[in-house]
């Protein structure tokens, strides 16, 4: 990796933090965004990263010069609670307005302080429902029409910020713009929420659970981010899913097994409308991805089965 620091927005959040540990192991300088002057010790980057202070809705000024790359990974949580107007108002905003203002931000820096390449998160709710169809970030289902791929607020949100992260190719910056998976982590997001009723016996499948659900374990997508700041030939859309999709019902049973827990109990559909609203489409809707860039780039997955990952992340640690 080139000498200059990496600069990562969203660094105390799941991705994030993993993904300060895992480029400092590599001995790469580390600068973070955050809208917290100082994060609680147990959640922040680690001691050596410098910190600056950002809430997405100004220019990032100093932070972004002369870095070698950007991982912009900030935004609101999806399911944090019920998805009142206000709160999808901030999953759009601190997503699309912080890449506008980054983007703003490299355009004004003189070309040899610009950085080499921008990482901006995405995720595979762009896709919307895809039923049976296995896709990947070429299909030719999405040349057939001018916008294939999901209708749902995810998926325009989606759409809106890779147009936004796009803009940086106009200033001699590569974009790579990631569309994730559910990450797999005992540390935080959809695994720890899921562990809870299973534990208690009360997990299962949604609804008949046929639906193909992507995900990836944490560590492949940290190493995904790094591998992707290094590999000049990567651009555009990348999934960032293990190359073996499973159905729901699969995810549940396996789950379930590895509890030693029974999985017979299916979530209604309908509970889940009632709670999320539209956004139950990003638990419901079927995506049988595969991760064809960056696998054709020679990326190697640690976790290409769900089971391998899930053992994983459910080992007991000291
Ligand atoms: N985890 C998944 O399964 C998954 C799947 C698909 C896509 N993604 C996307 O990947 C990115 C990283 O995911 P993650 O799981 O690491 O997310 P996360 O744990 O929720 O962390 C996101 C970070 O964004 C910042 N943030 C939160 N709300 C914000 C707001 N209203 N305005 C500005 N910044 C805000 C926070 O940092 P500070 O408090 O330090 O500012 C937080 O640490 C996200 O954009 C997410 O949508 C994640």
């Amino acid at each position: 990796m080139s000498s200059k620091p990496v600069l990562i927005s969203g660094a105390t959040g799941l991705v994030g933090k993993r993904l300060l540990q895992c480029l400092q192991q590599q001995g790469v300088e580390l600068r973070a965004l955050s809208r917290s002057p100082r994060p609680a010790a147990d959640t922040g980057p680690p001691p050596a990263t410098q910190f600056y202070t950002w809430d997405g809705f100004t220019p990032p000024t100093q932070a972004v010069r002369n870095t070698q790359a950007i991982v912009h990974l900030a935004g609101e949580p999806i399911f944090a609670g019920i998805p009142t107007r206000a709160r999808r108002l901030r999953m759009r905003d601190s997503r699309i307005q912080s890449t506008r203002n980054l983007v703003n931000q490299i355009a004004q820096l003189p070309a040899d302080q610009r950085p080499a390449t921008l990482i901006c998160a995405s995720a595979v709710g762009i896709y919307g429902d895809q039923g049976e169809n296995e896709i990947d970030e070429q299909s030719s289902i999405f040349k057939a029409t001018p916008e294939p791929m999901g209708n749902t607020f995810l998926a325009q949100v989606c759409r809106d910020w890779e147009s936004e992260a796009a803009r940086a190719e106009e200033f001699g910056v590569r974009v790579c713009s990631l569309r994730i998976g559910i990450v797999l982590s005992r540390a935080g997001g959809a695994l720890p929420r899921m562990l809870l009723p299973f534990r208690l016996g009360l997990g299962g499948p949604f609804g008949r659970g046929q639906h193909w659900v992507p995900w990836i374990h944490l560590d492949d997508l940290c190493g995904l981010i790094a591998f992707a700041i290094q590999h000049s030939e990567l651009r555009g859309p990348i999934n960032a899913v293990a190359p073996e999709a499973v159905r729901n019902l699969e995810l549940s049973h396996t789950l379930g097994r590895l509890l030693n827990r029974p999985t017979f109990l299916p979530v209604p559909p309908i509970l889940l409308r009632l709670v999320l609203g539209d956004l139950a489409n990003e638990l419901l809707d079927s995506r049988k991805i595969k991760p064809a860039r960056a696998m054709a780039a020679g990326f190697q997955f640690q976790f290409k089965q769900l089971e391998d990952a899930l053992v994983q992340e459910l080992r007991p640690r000291p």
